[in-house]
């Protein structure tokens, strides 16, 4: 069977959600996808990303990562959406990006296809499952199969959040921990994907 397709589209200000990112990639390759590592178009201006270092080199050491574009999200069977909490919401850069895809929706081209979503925050009580749960909303309207980590594998109980791979950048950049969930929850995504389009294709 040809091999399931998986976009992974991304926002990252200062690397802790594109460092999860590159995980999952990892995750998904590994279980035999087909792999499509995007960043969305960065939306703020040039003196607020400048007066904070991190987050202008970040921008320098990602330029070569390509930018999501909604051919991405026709092409894929299953999408790893990613995004830093943001007063308990997804990213604005990422929702823009979202905003977009009103045409791929109208044709029905958004449905049927497993979307799971990744996030990271600054506290543990930051507003991690806000974050993931507010994606979800989408992936309702488009029709989506949510297919979200749960508790199962041992790595969720020692990452502890079942609706997304989770990362507190407060402790520091991305442990193991955290990037095996990230890398597990792909391989999940890519396993269900998997079985559907087998499903479909019989
Ligand atoms: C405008 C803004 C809003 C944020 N809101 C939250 C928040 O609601 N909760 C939280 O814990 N951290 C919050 N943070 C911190 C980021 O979510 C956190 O540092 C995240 O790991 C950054 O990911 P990145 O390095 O991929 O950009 C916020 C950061 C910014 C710049």
């Amino acid at each position: 069977m040809a091999p399931v397709h998986v976009a992974i589209i991304y926002y990252s200000a200062t690397g802790t959600v594109h460092a999860l990112a590159q995980a999952a990639a990892e995750g998904a390759e590994k279980a035999g996808a087909r792999v499509r590592l995007r960043k969305v178009a960065e939306l703020a201006p040039p003196e607020a990303i400048s007066a904070k270092p991190a987050w202008a080199q970040h921008l320098q050491d990602t330029a070569d990562v390509a930018e999501a574009g909604l051919d991405d999200l026709d092409w894929a069977d299953a999408v790893l959406f990613g995004t830093p909490a943001r007063f308990g919401n997804p990213a604005s850069p990422l929702r823009a990006f979202i905003e977009t895809t009103s045409g791929l929706w109208g044709h029905g081209k958004l449905a049927d296809k497993v979307y799971s979503a990744f996030t990271a925050s600054n506290t543990v009580h930051g507003g991690q499952e806000s974050t993931l749960l507010a994606l979800g909303n989408t992936f309702y309207h488009w029709g989506g199969i949510i297919v979200p980590p749960g508790y199962t594998d041992p790595i969720q109980f020692q990452s502890g959040n079942p609706y997304g791979a989770s990362h507190v950048d407060g402790d520091g950049p991305p442990n193991d921990v955290s990037l095996e969930a990230a890398r597990y929850q792909a391989r999940r995504v890519v396993d269900t994907a998997a079985s559907l389009k087998a499903g479909r294709a019989a």
